[in-house]
Parts: structure tokens; sequence; C-alpha cells
């Protein structure tokens, strides 16, 4: 295989929710083939073309573009009900993907035992609960783990598909009484499901050889990441985590092509911090502050509408990030809802017991001690929305990029003014 400079990776570099659809949307203009490696529904990747705003969260952010085939490969879990969901939204906006849209074989299914379990495991869990999307992600890896779980090529057999499918679900429902959760109507819950797995059934194919023959006749492709890489499996804050790995690796696993064709790697950072759920967050605003950004961002979860915590750009999380996925460039989001402060303070290190440390420790008792150490920046007033190019900014904002960029030592070469796919500044 020939190595293709122009494929493009995009990564979360945080706790999600960083801008990644319209980060790929924007990129999507010149790619041909974009792929979806891990995750699964419990993402929510906005994009807004000409004021019309659409969430995406099981395909790819390219798929409005007419021209991108969207492909969702073998490390995603697929909710069948959800991808149905999604389909109709976007056919009742005059957009019908379905003729440019591959389904791995391999990909594993998300079953309504998932969500079931996922529910009841979080009521279980009690205060000490993760504040999962409850889109049964957990319990889906898990089975895929534990070699239990349902992919989509077994739709190529109905008779055996079913058998196991009940299988699946009688041992689930032991599961969730003793969970001491109720069990599920099994035939109900099969009879609701099964429309949606017949429609996903045509769309099933071998993803990694499409991906492979793509690659011989020079195609451009765009790697989408979901989630966030301090969500990831191993390297977030576990256990307050995502159940895939979310970085560079997922992509690999997750596509079946090898990283010889994964080109330039994209970070995505938000210009301060959000994070969904549970667990710690060094940089948290709890207060007023928090609440102002909170507001002015439309901090509101794309998949469940929760609240998202805020706080001030932890770059001790973005450069570890960026040391564990090979980071080549930066998009920087939102930079227009910083608009206002007086003053930004950016996270530069970490103090853990009056020691100073520069990277994320693995345990979470060490990461509830840590104190952020801030360096303060000026801010400036002026809106951003119409600036289109990197001299247009206010010399403040200009000045809060470049620390950006010295800090990590990767160029930031887009950065968000809005959520339209025009209020974007690219950096040469
Ligand atoms: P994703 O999960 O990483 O794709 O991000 P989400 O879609 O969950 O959340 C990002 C939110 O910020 C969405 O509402 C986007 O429309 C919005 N957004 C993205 N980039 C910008 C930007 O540069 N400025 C503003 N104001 N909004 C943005
Ligand atoms: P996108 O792709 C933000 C968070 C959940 C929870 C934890 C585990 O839109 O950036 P899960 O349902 O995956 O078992 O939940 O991970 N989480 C996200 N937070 N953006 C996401 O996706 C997320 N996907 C999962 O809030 O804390
Ligand atoms: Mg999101």
């Amino acid at each position: 295989m020939a190595r293709n400079p122009g494929n493009k990776v995009v990564l979360g570099l945080q706790w999600g929710d960083e801008g990644k659809g319209k980060v790929i949307d924007v990129l999507a203009h010149h790619s041909e083939v974009v792929v979806r490696c891990q995750g699964g529904a419990n993402a929510g990747h906005t994009v807004v073309v000409g004021g019309r705003k659409t969430v995406l969260h099981l395909l790819p952010s390219g798929v409005l573009h007419e021209h991108a085939v969207c492909v969702i490969g073998n490390g995603v879990v697929i909710d069948p009900v959800a991808l149905g969901q999604e389909l109709d939204d976007l056919l009742s906006g005059g957009c019908d993907p379905t003729h440019r849209l591959k389904i791995s074989d391999r990909a594993h299914l998300v079953l309504p035992c998932h969500r079931a379990i996922d529910a009841a495991q979080e009521i279980a869990k009690g205060a000490g609960k993760v504040g999962t999307t409850l889109r049964g992600i957990g319990p889906c890896y898990t089975d895929k783990a534990a070699r239990h779980g349902l992919r989509c090529g077994e739709l190529a057999d109905w008779d055996a598909f079913g058998a196991r499918l009940r299988e699946r679900h009688v041992a689930a429902n032991a599961q969730l009484v003793a969970l001491g959760s109720p069990p599920l109507d099994i035939e109900a819950e099969i009879a609701r499901i099964m429309p949606a797995l017949r429609r996903l059934a045509p769309l099933v194919a071998d993803t990694a050889a499409f991906l492979h023959q793509s690659v011989g006749t020079g195609k451009q492709f765009l790697f989408e990441g979901a989630q966030g890489v301090m969500l990831d499996i191993d390297y977030g804050t576990y256990p307050f985590v995502t159940s895939s790995n979310t970085g560079i690796g997922g992509v690999i696993t997750g596509s079946g092509l090898s990283h010889k064709q994964l080109g330039e790697v994209i970070g995505v950072v938000k210009a301060y911090t959000t994070r969904v759920g549970s667990g710690p967050f060094v940089v948290e605003l709890d207060n007023a502050r928090g609440e102002a950004l909170r507001q002015r961002g439309r901090e509101f979860g794309a998949t469940t509408g929760r609240p998202r915590r805020c706080g001030w750009l932890d770059l001790v999380a973005v450069q570890f990030a960026c040391r564990l996925n090979g980071v080549d460039s930066i998009a920087l989001t939102k930079l227009d809802i910083l608009t206002g402060e007086p003053e930004i303070p950016v996270c530069v290190a970490y103090e853990l017991d009056g020691r100073r440390i520069d990277t994320v420790p693995a345990r979470l008792e060490d990461l509830a001690r840590v104190k952020a150490v801030y360096q303060i920046l000026p801010g400036w007033t002026e809106a951003l929305g119409s600036c289109r190019t990197f001299e247009a900014l206010p010399k403040a904002a200009r000045d809060y990029i470049r620390m950006i960029e010295t800090t990590l030592r990767v160029p930031v070469r887009w950065i968000g003014t809005g959520p339209g796919r025009d209020e974007t500044v690219v950096i040469p």
C-alpha cells in the first residue's frame, strides 16, 4: 500500500464535544470517503449548514456532502433503531445517503438488552455512576470483548441470527434481575427492533475490503473520531470514560486500514474545556463564570441535552492527548465564545501534593487532588464571527492562539469563530 498524506484523521483531544462534527463537515469538501471507526450513538456531532442544524450520532459527519461515501467501520457499535431514526431525520431534510453508506459486517450490534443493562448498571452504581449516555455502549463493547456479541454480518442468516438474539436476551435478563432491574419482554423487544435490522441488512458490507480497494484507486479518506482522548478507555480518566479507544489506535483497529493510510492527524480542541457526566475535572468552574461559559457556548449535550460542565482550557490534558496520538495540527473551536472575558486563565501545569507535574496521572485519587496552575492571558471584546483571516482576529485572540501553539509545539491550522461551515479561519 502506498502512503497517502492527503488522508486526514480528526480526533477530539478533550472530553468530547470539541466541535469534531463541524471540522469534519468543513474538511469533507476535499474527501471522498468519510469513516467512523469507534463509539456509537453516544456521539452527537453537530453540523450547521446555511443556518440549518443537523446532529449526527452514527452516520459520519461528511454525510451532507453528496459526493462523500460514508463508512461505519468495524470498531463502531451500531444501534439499528438509532440508525434508522437518523436516516429518517436526514430524509425529512431531503438527504438520502443510503446508496453511499456502507456498514461493516464486523461491527457489533447494540441490542435492547445493552441499553437496559447500561441503565441498570448506572442505577446500581448510585452516586458512583459514570453518567453514561445510556445508549448501551459499555454493555455492547463488554459483549464484544467477552466474545458473545452479535455482529452485523450475522444478519446474512436470519434464522441463526434470531436464535442468537433470543439466547443473548435470556442471558441478559438474568443479569438485569441480578442488578435489581426488571427483565425485558424478549419477544416484544425483538419485534420492535426487527424492522430496523431489516433496513440495515442491505447496507452491510466488507468495509475493510472496500477501503483497501479505495486506497488502490487513490481515494482521499477522512477518519472521524468520536468522543475525545480524555474519555479513552485506556488513557482517559478511568473509570469515568467511554468503552472504546478514542485515539489513533481506535482509528486503525476500527477501520481496517493500516497506519500508513492515516495521513495528517488533526486534533480538535475547544478554546475552553467541557465535560458531560461524572469524573474528575481539574479546571472545572463550578461557579458563575462556568455558568456564563455554558450559556454563551450553549453547552448542553447534543445527544442527551445534559448541561456540560465547563472550565478553562487545560493544556496539560491537551498536550498529553497530542503526545499519545502524534497530532500534526490543531483545529481550535469556539474561540468566539471567549469574547468578552476580561482575562482568560489557561492551565499550563498541574500541582500534585506541592509537586509540579506536566502529565495526567493515572490514579483517580491523584487526579482528584491535582490543582491547576494557571497562566492568565488578556481577553478581547470584539465579536469574531466575521473574521476570515488570522490577521483579522484581535491581537489578544492571536496571542491566545500563539500561546497554545508554543506550549503544544503543534500549529493551529483551523479556528472556529461560529457554528456555521463558513465561520472558520484557515491558516495556510
Ligand atoms: P462534537 O461532538 O465534537 O462534534 O461537538 P458537538 O456537536 O457535540 O458540540 C459542539 C457544539 O459547538 C455544536 O453545537 C456546534 O454547532 C458548536 N460549534 C462548533 N464549532 C464552533 C465554533 O467555532 N463556534 C461556536 N460558537 N460554536 C461552534
Ligand atoms: P462526542 O462524539 C461527550 C461520555 C458520557 C459519559 C462517558 C461514558 O459527541 O464528542 P458512554 O455512554 O459512552 O458509556 O458514556 O462518556 N461521552 C461523551 N461525552 N461527547 C461524547 O461524544 C461522548 N460520548 C460519551 O457523558 O461521561
Ligand atoms: Mg458531541
